[in-house]
């Protein structure tokens, strides 16, 4: 095989969303040699929206041109896994949504997914490997550490810090200003109004520390 190969990792709910906006990616570039996989150790499915499904080391051995990763996954350190297992031999590409509105003054790491009707304003900071799922709102001069998840319908105000491996629940809404620390869980429909320390649970409105061992 001379072409290039995507691999999508995650044959479940994020894998299909991603999937139609690989699709009409290619749609745009003309370009029909490439072939889509979806890789996952952990399904007995063969197939999954008629895309074949393999696994990890069966990827490995594929022979293209370049291979080419989208990770579904929204457990973080799963993303960061598979990105340090697959490092010297494939590209971690930015799978993006046609309909994304991004300031000029913004950048995007790579690694990155950005479902529909995402918005990123001016001055903001994407990392690596982060997950913004549907409706996604960012505003101005946000930083977004690597491996961030951000589940649908999140809206984060202005200057908004956001460290490594934090992780925002469906319709969180957060107030400008606001740190949120790495490796922290915002549960959903949570309204952030206070920094929130590392590796912390918080939710609720507002949200708060919670213990729920
Ligand atoms: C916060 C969260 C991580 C906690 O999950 P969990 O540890 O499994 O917690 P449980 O479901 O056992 O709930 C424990 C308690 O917290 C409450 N609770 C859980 N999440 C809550 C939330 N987001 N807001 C308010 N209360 C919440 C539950 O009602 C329960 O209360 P109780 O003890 O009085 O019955 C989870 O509820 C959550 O919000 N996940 C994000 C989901 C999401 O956004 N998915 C998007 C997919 S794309």
């Amino acid at each position: 095989m001379t072409s290039d190969v995507y691999g999508i990792f995650g044959a479940g709910g994020n894998g299909s969303e991603l999937l139609p906006i690989l699709q009409e990616n290619f749609n745009k570039s003309k370009d029909k040699d490439k072939k889509i996989f979806f890789i996952d150790d952990h399904t007995s499915k063969k197939s999954f929206h008629h895309i074949k499904v393999i696994g990890r080391d069966k990827f490995k051995t594929l022979d293209a041109k370049k291979k080419k990763i989208i990770i579904s996954m929204a457990d973080s350190k799963i993303r960061e896994s598979i990105y340090r297992d697959f490092l010297d031999d494939a590209d971690f590409i930015n799978l993006i949504s046609k309909d994304f509105i991004i300031s000029s003054s913004s950048e995007v790491g790579f690694g990155n997914t950005i479902a529909q009707k995402c918005i990123v304003t001016s001055g903001v900071s994407l990392g690596n490997f982060i997950q913004l799922n549907i409706n996604v709102s960012i505003h101005h001069d946000c930083l977004l550490e690597d491996f961030v998840t951000i589940a649908p319908s999140v809206s984060i105000m202005g200057n908004v810090q956001i460290g490594a491996h934090a992780y925002l629940g469906a319709g969180t809404i957060v107030k400008q200003g606001i740190n949120i620390g790495a490796g922290s869980i915002v549960g959903m429909g949570s309204v952030v109004v206070k920094d929130v320390p590392e590796n912390s649970l918080v939710f609720g409105n507002p949200a708060k520390v919670r213990d729920l061992k």
